[in-house]
């Protein structure tokens, strides 16, 4: 198993960079991060949620929980990733072993991620095509949750719909195809071409929706802040699980591709624009969507508010009405579930990295190897639960429990353990203070270790008796119980179970100046 080419954590450095694989470049790096971080979150998934959480009530919460915890967590994420140059669980043993199931529990919500995210890319690549012939004819909603998802009761099935399943089946065969070419091979080369061909067609499309008439109500509605709202704990909640889950931060992406990053590399100043990046773009597809719902309502006589059903179907709903109605709409509805594709794309294969990194350093694998390993039963699980008439019930539960009480719980122990129980802030300040254009002190160490938790902790135990108080979104328990409690306590029981297995020579891997590159 030791060849020179996939041997342990006692290569030189160099060796080990070769082995694992690099970004050439802090640009590849930084577009690379943008590539995660902006994805369907950005795009699918803040103007549902902003569109639930009130609308304008939401972008204040959201800018405070970008300021206090999603920044700092980003530059947490990358200080570990790049100071111990290994996987999410490697890298947290290399801090104390007894971090390393953090790591193994961010993986195993990476991979409960990545299972439900390539279905939702699927639906953009069918919609990409259906928006030619305008395919949902006059209604959008019934042909979405009807004809495209033949949408069972609530309850389990194994009734496959083939044009979800044949969709499916390519976009995972892409993502293990992007990821088997490698680090920089694959997904710093796709990112390469996807990232600007994503602010292109994305940029074009907002200014298109700016000018449909009806487009300024919507921006109103999502720029009007609703102070009182301000006093409702599930839209903080909301805003920090967006934060989260949109910059990447939380489920270890961050720590792998910064553990990919030359030595003496500017992990701050990269850390601001991937971070100010990843917003604008949000903001940006907040700005666009608003602006369509505005003219769909104005068409339709209606408040912005009222115009669409919420939820995950927002997407899928109001745009083909609005594909329907607008002059160009053909090409606004390729534009806009294509620029979800490539968005998802590059943010799927950053998800499955997390896995694919863990699994070849615990179990000291080849790239492709891995990448089977971890890809093959990804895509099996996927297609038996996603691909049939319930996937959709069941993709909107493991999302929001994922989301709540596992991306937000693992990120409030993870900085409560980084800050006070190891005190490791300290020494990752001052590893990424070495490079960074921006240093790190005082006021990062008292967000990560005192503010954010304490704000995330308040957040997550009102969501938690929130969501026992009301079962989510009316599912039977039976459902929530086992695809959300279940899902959330089973990750991280197998996090507990693989920690304890088979266990690589954990070697200190602290910057080496001499090995800079
Ligand atoms: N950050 C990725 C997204 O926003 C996961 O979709």
């Amino acid at each position: 198993m030791a060849s020179a080419e996939h041997s342990s954590s006692a290569a030189a450095p160099g060796q080990q960079e070769a082995r694992r694989g690099a970004f050439s470049s802090r640009k590849v790096f930084i577009l690379a991060a943008i590539g995660s971080a902006v994805g369907l979150g950005n795009i699918w998934r803040f103007p549902y949620v902003a569109y639930e959480n009130g609308g304008g009530a939401f972008v204040i919460p959201y800018l405070i929980a970008l300021l206090t915890a999603g920044l700092p967590f980003l530059f947490l994420d990358y200080a570990i990733g790049h100071k111990h140059r290994g996987s999410a669980p490697l890298s947290m043993a290399r801090e104390s072993r007894k971090a390393e199931p953090l790591g193994w529990w961010q993986v195993g919500i990476c991979f409960v991620i990545a299972v439900y995210y390539a279905v939702i890319i699927a639906y953009a690549a069918r919609y990409t095509f259906f928006s030619i012939d305008k395919a949902w004819g006059a209604d959008p909603e019934g042909f979405f949750f009807g004809e495209f998802l033949q949408t069972s009761e609530p309850g389990v099935t194994l009734d496959f719909v083939a044009g979800v399943l044949i969709a499916l089946l390519i976009v995972w065969a892409a993502v293990l195809l992007i990821m088997g070419l490698g680090v920089q091979k694959g997904i710093g080369a796709t990112s390469v071409v996807f990232i600007p061909l994503l602010v292109l067609a994305f940029g074009f499309l907002v200014v298109r929706a700016l000018f449909l008439p009806g487009a300024a109500e919507g921006l109103d509605t999502l720029f009007s802040p609703d102070w009182a709202s301000l006093r409702d704990a599930s839209v903080w909640a909301a805003a920090f699980g967006q934060i989260f889950f949109s910059l990447s931060i939380g489920f270890g992406i961050m720590i792998t591709y910064a553990s990919y990053v030359g030595r003496r590399t500017d992990m701050t100043g990269s850390g601001l624009v991937v971070g100010f990046a990843n917003s604008g773009f949000e903001l940006l597809a907040g700005i666009g969507v608003f602006a369509a719902l505005g003219f769909m309502a104005q068409s339709s006589g209606v408040a912005v508010d009222e115009v669409v059903a919420d939820g995950i179907g927002l997407a899928f709903v109001a745009f083909p009405a609005i594909i329907s109605e607008a002059a160009g709409g053909s090409l606004i509805g390729v534009l806009f579930f294509g620029s979800l594709v490539i968005a998802g794309l590059t943010s799927l294969v950053s998800v499955l990295e997390v896995v694919v990194s863990a699994v070849r350093d615990k179990f000291d694998l080849k790239r492709v190897t891995a990448v089977l390993v971890v890809g093959v039963p990804a895509m099996v699980v996927s297609v038996l639960l996603f691909s049939t008439t319930s996937g959709l019930l069941v993709l909107d539960i493991v999302d929001y429990f994922v989301n709540q009480f596992g991306i937000l719980l693992v990120a409030v122990v993870t900085m409560v353990v980084m800050g006070v129980g190891l005190k490791a802030l300290p020494g990752l300040a001052a590893h990424l203070n070495r490079h960074g254009s921006v240093k790190l002190g005082r006021t990062w160490m008292l967000l990560v270790a005192v503010v954010a938790p304490l704000a995330l902790g308040y957040v997550l135990v009102r969501a938690f008796i929130d969501t026992l108080d009301e079962p989510y979104g009316g599912y039977p328990a039976w459902m929530l119980n086992v695809f959300g409690w279940g899902t959330a306590g089973l990750v991280l029981v197998v996090a507990l179970v693989i920690t304890v297995t088979r266990r690589k020579a954990v070697t200190p891997e602290h910057d080496r100046e001499g090995a800079d590159r």
